[in-house]
């Protein structure tokens, strides 16, 4: 049965032909388009239902699907790519959402009703996005509805052409007269054919963060979550399909990014047709999340970014749409001070005269920001003296500066920093979202923390969760967080954050959690916005993107070890811009791994990132350490304005080579650095010619590694050959200035 065009509502006016930007809609076949990429998608005019017709390439017409037998048990929409899957009639894949109605079934028929097209892009109420003017970015807005259980949906597309990128959310309002709850809500989700991919994912652990890992798409789910109540460190919200001849360099992939910071899920899923369904979104243990008769459900965003310059062309995308797109704090494309902070150095052992004295050390090196850590806080019996006690309770403890916090601040904010004529900044660290049970806080509000019932409220670390979904809670954050900023200096906060979520007493707590946290850093930015803010989560427990929205950078693993630094960098380096991350030279041997690594070494990894520093006590270096400062922030000088505005390389991974090496080329493209590593000293065989990338092929370079000038093309196609010193954990930097 064909059904008219009319009872799909679509309008005569609508029927014509439009483009706005870089959308098209042609009667309702809908083309996405960017500088690479062609996004299509169509309804069907016999269902209503959302076609996905092509992500990938550019293309410039709709072509018939593949025939599939109809015969089986697999029929209807369980053979078609879909856009917007939901449950019942005939798909048995996962679906992209999934409701319960107030009788108890779940069954959903989302039908095209009208689309919009609009300049630029809406804002989340409540969440972080991507964001640009008219000439960054186009939207469209698809209304379906599900005539049976008056439920609708308003799927919103935006295209960022110069980025390849497409961000996608979708909003579920309730039009009935009963309650509905939202049971699975992938932000993104599409059907590609059935061609031969890949999944690159990041995985790991505490202060083992972001291991690429890599896993072919066979038939049924390749899947991973958090259920931590955070990203976590144990999945990064961030996979990419590559065909399987993909490389750094070229090949197909396809980006996948979640902007939240809350469960997630990530499935592939390759179905007895062979298509692969994408799916990117809550993790449905932690929904069920009411929406009342007239109120709306908003997704978080979620953006995928289409590359056929490999996995590095991938990443290069990601790291401008950030930048420019995402990134909203006015640091994120300026330089970040070099800072020195207190942990490794000091611990909790603090009080006024050894942090002046480590500030004045600080000074005198040349760096101009010093950073507080724990310990600060809580007033005795809860004084912040270890892990046991004090979070939550936000005064500075008097018996660490009995002249008083502010005039503390203000002796070290006085310093001047050596070869400078700036003074200190002063930094300070907190963990808002945590309470020791040993705390004032948690004494007067025990109903402040997220709990279950009568189970147990099992601590970590010592700690318990506030339960951030509360105005109160809310509240209390904002006012102490301020009154701290009102009475001080402070340049630059850490945010940390230390644990994960064990019981909440519903599934929905973590959207309650995640828009409150997301008012209480949307206020305290806006407020402050001055105030560098840099996240933390027992290292990179949650580097996202949504969090990128509010602050500029992310501290990137407790982990310190130079050597295990390379591999968490450059995984992080896959989705989120090296310009985000924060990384510090610490003394050796490291405190966690016990290795002995040259401050150079330690210097090369740490300075490929936007917010470099030192954290240690600089009287506990050698002084051959203490004399390569110098030059280290010399170095540090040239390089951060190219970590923060230009191209990054992988040009080798430390997973599949001795000889790992990074590079940068500025965003005027008239300057590079290369910072190049040898893990382990090497008999044979010879380290592999370093062949560099992002030159201009015709230009010719001089350099700090070669007399002369060597040409753009002989520095890629030929490459440099290194000869480093015997031993393990050796590096260089190699600088290249376009004549
Ligand atoms: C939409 O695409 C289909 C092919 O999928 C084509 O038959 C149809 O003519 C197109 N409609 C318009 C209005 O371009
Ligand atoms: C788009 O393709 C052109 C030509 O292949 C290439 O030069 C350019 O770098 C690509 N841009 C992006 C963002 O992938
Ligand atoms: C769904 O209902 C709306 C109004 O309630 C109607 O205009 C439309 O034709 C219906 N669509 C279908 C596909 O039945
Ligand atoms: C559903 O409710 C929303 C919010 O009240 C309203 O804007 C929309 O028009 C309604 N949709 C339908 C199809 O009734
Ligand atoms: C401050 O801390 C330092 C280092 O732990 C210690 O030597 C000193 O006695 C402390 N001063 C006071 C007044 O507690
Ligand atoms: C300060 O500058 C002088 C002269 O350039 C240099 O010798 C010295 O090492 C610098 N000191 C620091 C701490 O950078
Ligand atoms: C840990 O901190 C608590 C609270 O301030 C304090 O009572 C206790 O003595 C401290 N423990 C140690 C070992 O310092
Ligand atoms: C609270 O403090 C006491 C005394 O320092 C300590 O024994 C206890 O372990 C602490 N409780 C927690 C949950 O850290
Ligand atoms: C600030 O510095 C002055 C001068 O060194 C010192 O006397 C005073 O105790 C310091 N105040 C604080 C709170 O550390
Ligand atoms: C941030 O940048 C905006 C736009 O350039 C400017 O209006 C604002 O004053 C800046 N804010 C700060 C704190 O520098
Ligand atoms: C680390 O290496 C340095 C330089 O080779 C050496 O002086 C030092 O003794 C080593 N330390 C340890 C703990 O191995
Ligand atoms: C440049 O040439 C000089 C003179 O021949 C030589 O001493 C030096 O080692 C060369 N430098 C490099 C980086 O090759």
């Amino acid at each position: 049965m064909v059904v008219s065009r009319a009872l799909l509502g679509l309008s005569v006016a609508s029927l014509a032909a439009f483009a706005k930007g870089a959308i098209t809609a042609n009667g309702a076949n809908f083309t996405l388009t960017g500088d690479n990429v062609s996004y299509l998608f169509h309804v069907d005019e016999e269902t209503g239902e959302l076609i996905s017709d092509h992500f990938g390439g550019p293309v410039e017409d709709f072509v018939n699907p593949p025939y599939i037998n109809p015969s089986g048990w697999v029929d209807n929409l369980g053979n078609v790519r879909r856009e917007f899957p939901d449950v019942g009639r005939s798909d048995f894949r996962l679906p992209a959402i999934h409701i319960a109605h107030a009788d108890g079934n779940t069954v959903t028929e989302f039908n095209y009703q009208s689309h919009e097209v609009v300049d630029g892009k809406p804002s989340l109420p409540g969440l972080p996005a991507t964001y640009g003017d008219d000439a960054d970015v186009s939207t469209i807005i698809v209304q379906l509805y599900d005539n049976y259980s008056d439920v609708s949906a308003a799927l919103s597309y935006s295209v960022f052409p110069k980025y390849n990128a497409i961000a996608r959310s979708f909003a579920i309002t309730n039009n009935g007269t009963e309650d509905i709850s939202i049971e699975r809500a992938s932000s993104f989700s599409t059907d590609l054919p059935n061609i031969e991919l890949d999944m690159i994912e990041l995985q790991g652990d505490w202060s083992h963060e972001m291991n690429r890992v890599k896993r072919p798409i066979q038939y049924g789910e390749t899947s991973f979550r958090s259920t931590v109540g955070y990203a976590s460190h144990i999945h990064n919200p961030f996979f990419a399909l590559v065909t399987p001849s993909t490389t750094e360099t070229q090949g197909e992939a396809w980006g996948f990014n979640f902007v939240y910071s809350g469960s997630f899920e990530a499935t592939a899923e390759r179905f007895s047709n062979g298509f692969v369904r994408v799916l990117l979104g809550l993790n449905p243990l932690h929904a069920t999340i009411p929406v009342k008769p007239g109120e709306t459900f908003q997704s978080p965003e979620a953006v995928a970014i289409y590359s056929t310059e490999g996995v590095g062309g991938m990443s290069r995308s990601f790291h401008d749409l950030y930048r420019n797109h995402l990134s909203r704090s006015n640091y994120t494309s300026q330089t970040r001070p070099v800072l020195l902070n207190s942990w490794e150095g000091l611990y909790f052992d603090i009080n006024d005269t050894a942090l002046e004295n480590l500030a004045q050390q600080t000074a005198d090196l040349g760096i101009s920001l010093f950073v507080n850590d724990d310990g600060w806080f809580g007033t005795d019996p809860n004084a912040r003296l270890n892990d046991t006690a004090g979070l939550g309770d936000w005064t500075p403890n008097p018996a660490h500066f009995p002249g008083g916090f502010p005039e503390y601040v203000a002796n070290v904010t006085n310093l001047n920093v050596a070869n400078s004529t700036e003074k200190m900044k002063f930094g300070l660290w907190f963990e808002p979202e945590m309470v020791n049970p040993n705390s004032s806080l948690y004494e007067e509000h025990p109903d402040w923390v997220l709990h279950a019932g009568r189970h147990t409220r099992t601590v970590t670390r010592n700690e318990l969760v506030l339960n951030l979904g509360l105005p109160e809670v809310q509240d209390y954050i904002i006012n102490s967080v301020s009154e701290i900023l009102d009475n001080a200096d402070i340049s630059y906060i850490k945010w940390d954050n230390n644990r994960g979520v064990h019981e909440q007493s519903k599934p929905s707590e973590n959207y309650d959690y995640m828009l409150g946290i997301y008012h209480v850093i949307d206020t305290l930015t806006t407020k402050y916005p001055e105030v560098l803010w840099e996240g933390c989560a027992s290292g990179g427990g949650r580097f996202d993107a949504g969090l990128l929205h509010y602050w500029p950078q992310h501290w990137t693993s407790d982990n310190t070890d130079a050597s295990d630094r390379l591999t968490i960098q450059l995984g992080t380096s896959l989705a989120y811009p090296p310009s985000a991350m924060g990384c510090h030279v610490s003394v050796v041997p490291n405190h966690l791994t016990n290795r002995n690594i040259s401050i150079e070494y330690r210097a090369h990894v740490a300075l490929m990132c936007g917010s470099f520093g030192f954290e240690l006590k600089p009287s506990d270096l050698t002084p051959e350490e203490s004399a390569a400062i110098p030059g280290i922030l010399a170095d540090w000088e040239k390089m951060n304005p190219i970590v923060i505005s230009g191209d990054f390389y992988r040009l080798r991974l430390p997973d599949d080579s001795n000889w790992p090496a990074v590079q940068f080329v500025s965003a005027e493209e008239d300057t590079s650095f290369v910072l190049a590593f040898q893990q382990s000293a090497s008999i044979k065989p010879a380290p592999p010619p370093l062949r560099m990338q992002g030159l201009q092929a015709n230009a010719r370079y001089s350099s700090n590694a070669f007399n002369g000038t060597i040409s753009g093309n002989t520095l890629m196609n030929a490459g440099l050959n290194i000869r480093y010193e015997v031993g393990d954990y050796q590096s260089t930097l190699i600088w290249l200035y376009k004549e």
